[in-house]
C-alpha cells in the first residue's frame, strides 16, 4: 500500500500522512554528507553498497523520485536540514555506512550532488515487494539497478571512467531490507491471520527471493538480509481503536502483528538458509532486526529512552501521541523537545537515536546469520 499523501493548503507545506514506511529530500546535499566521525572500518578495499528498500532505507529517494518535500523537524537532530529520511536524523543505513568510513549513500534517482563511487541507494518510502512492477517495488529497484549496472560497464567500455567498475559490482555489498509494508497493508487489509501467514508472506518472501536471485545471476555475491521490525510495537498500530487491551503483550505491544513479523521472519530467515547452500560463491547475512528492535523496546530504559511506543512527532499525546489524520508534519502536529528520550520518531520510523541502537546492534554481529562482521564484503 502506497503511502497516503495529502496536501494541506493551508500550510503552504505539503504535509505528509505517513501510512508506512516513507521518506523525504531536499536540495542535493544528500550524497555529500561527512559522515562523521566514529567511522573505523577493516576494509581493504573501498567499500560498495547498493541499497533496496523502503523508508527505512531511503536517505532521498521518494524525496528525488516524487518530488516529496519534508522539511524540518525532519532531520533537525542531525543533518538540521530536509535531506528526504523519514527521520530526525541518521537511518541506520546512515550508521551503517559510518562503520565503514565511507559516506552515506547517495539516493539513485537524486540527480544533482550525488556520488556514486560507493554505491547506490535504490530504497523508496513507501514501497513493497508487491505489486512487482508499480514504481517503486522491490523488482523495480533491481531492475534500477541492473541499467545503472550496465550503463557504468557500457561508459567503462568506452575508456571513460565510471563511478563502479566490474570488480566494485562484483564485490559490493548488496542490502535488502523491505517487506514492512507489504506486511503492514496485509494486517491492515482485514485478511485472517492465517491468510497472512500462509498467503501473503510467503508471497512477498519469493519477491525478495527473486531479487536476491536476479542480484546473483548478474554478478552479486555478497548479501545483507533485514529481517522486519516488529510491526505490533509501532504508534501507528497501538493508536488503532480496540475494544481491550487482550491483545497487548507484556511490553505494551501488539502481539498478533509481532506474531506476523516473526512469521515473515522465519520465512525469509529460511529463504536465506536456503540461497546460501544453493548459490555457489554467494554469501548471504540474515539479520534478526525483530529481535533487535523488540529489545531495544522492551529494554528501552537500559538505552536511555523513556517513551518506547510514543511518536515524538504525532499528534494526540499519550500514550502514542499518533493520529492518523494529523501525522508528524500534518497540520497542526506536535513535535517533543528531545528525540533522544523516543525510540520512535513519527509513528511509524524510529528516531536517529534509536536507530544508532539498532545499528550497534546490527554491527555486535550478535543477531547476524551466519555470523560474520558488516565489513566481511570489502576484506581480501
Ligand atoms: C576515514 O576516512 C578519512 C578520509 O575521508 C580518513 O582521513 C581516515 O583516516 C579514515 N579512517 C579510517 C579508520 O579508515
Ligand atoms: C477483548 O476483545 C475481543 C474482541 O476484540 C474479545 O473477543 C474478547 O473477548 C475481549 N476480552 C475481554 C476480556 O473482554
Ligand atoms: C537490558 O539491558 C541491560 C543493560 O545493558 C542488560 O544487562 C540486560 O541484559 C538487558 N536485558 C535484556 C532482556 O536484554
Amino acid at each position: 500500500m502506497a503511502p497516503v499523501i495529502t496536501s494541506h493548503s493551508g500550510s503552504g507545506v505539503v504535509a505528509a500522512v505517513l501510512v508506512m514506511v516513507t521518506v523525504l529530500l531536499a536540495a542535493a546535499a544528500v550524497a555529500q554528507e561527512d559522515p562523521g566521525e566514529g567511522g573505523s572500518s577493516a576494509c581493504s578495499r573501498r567499500p560498495v553498497v547498493f541499497a533496496f528498500g523502503d523508508s527505512n532505507t531511503d536517505t532521498g529517494g521518494a524525496a528525488a523520485g516524487l518530488g516529496y518535500y519534508f522539511p524540518l523537524p525532519e532531520g533537525r537532530a542531525f543533518f538540521r536540514r530536509s535531506t528526504g529520511r523519514l527521520c530526525d536524523g541518521r537511518l541506520v543505513i546512515d550508521y551503517l555506512c559510518e562503520s565503514l568510513n565511507m559516506s552515506y549513500l547517495s539516493p539513485y534517482l537524486e540527480a544533482l550532488g550525488s556520488d556514486f563511487t560507493g554505491g547506490a541507494n535504490f530504497a523508496i518510502s513507501g514501497s513493497t515487494t508487491l505489486p512487482r512492477n508499480v514504481p517503486f517495488a522491490l523488482h523495480v529497484q533491481v531492475q534500477q539497478f541492473l541499467h545503472l549496472k550496465q550503463r557504468n560497464l557500457d561508459i567503462i567500455a568506452r575508456g571513460e571512467s565510471a563511478p563502479v567498475d566490474a570488480d566494485g559490482f562484483r564485490n559490493a555489498l548488496y542490502l535488502i531490507d523491505i517487506g514492512q509494508n507489504d506486511l503492514s497493508a496485509a494486517f491492515g487489509s482485514g485478511a485472517s491471520y492465517d491468510d497472512i501467514v500462509h498467503q501473503r508472506i510467503p508471497a512477498v518472501i519469493s519477491e525478495i527471493k527473486d531479487a536476491i536471485l536476479t542480484l546473483y545471476y548478474n554478478g552479486a555475491q555478497n548479501f545483507w538480509v533485514h529481517g522486519t521490525g516488529p510491526l505490533g510495537c509501532l504508534p501507528q498500530k497501538l493508536a488503532i481503536p480496540r475494544a481491550n487491551d487482550s491483545d497487548l503483550d507484556y511490553s505494551g505491544c501488539l502481539k498478533p502483528l509481532n506474531d506476523g513479523s516473526y512469521e515473515f521472519n522465519n520465512q525469509l530467515c529460511a529463504v536465506c538458509d536456503q540461497l546460501s547452500s544453493q548459490l555457489r560463491g554467494a554469501t548471504i547475512v540474515y539479520i534478526d532486526i525483530l529481535a533487535i528492535k523488540y529489545e531495544l523496546i522492551a529494554n528501552h530504559s537500559a538505552y536511555g529512552f523513556e517513551e518506547p511506543l510514543m511518536a515524538c512527532c504525532g499528534y494526540g499525546g499519550p500514550p502514542y501521541n499518533y493520529d492518523r489524520d494529523v501525522s508528524c508534519l500534518g497540520p497542526g502536529f506536535r513535535v517533543c523537545e528531545d528525540g533522544t528520550k523516543f525510540v520512535s520518531w513519527d509513528g511509524v520510523h524510529y528516531t536517529d537515536a534509536a536507530n544508532a541502537v539498532v545499528a550497534d546492534k546490527i554491527l555486535s554481529g550478535e543477531f547476524s546469520r551466519p555470523k560474520l562482521p558488516f565489513d566481511y564484503f570489502c576484506k581480501a
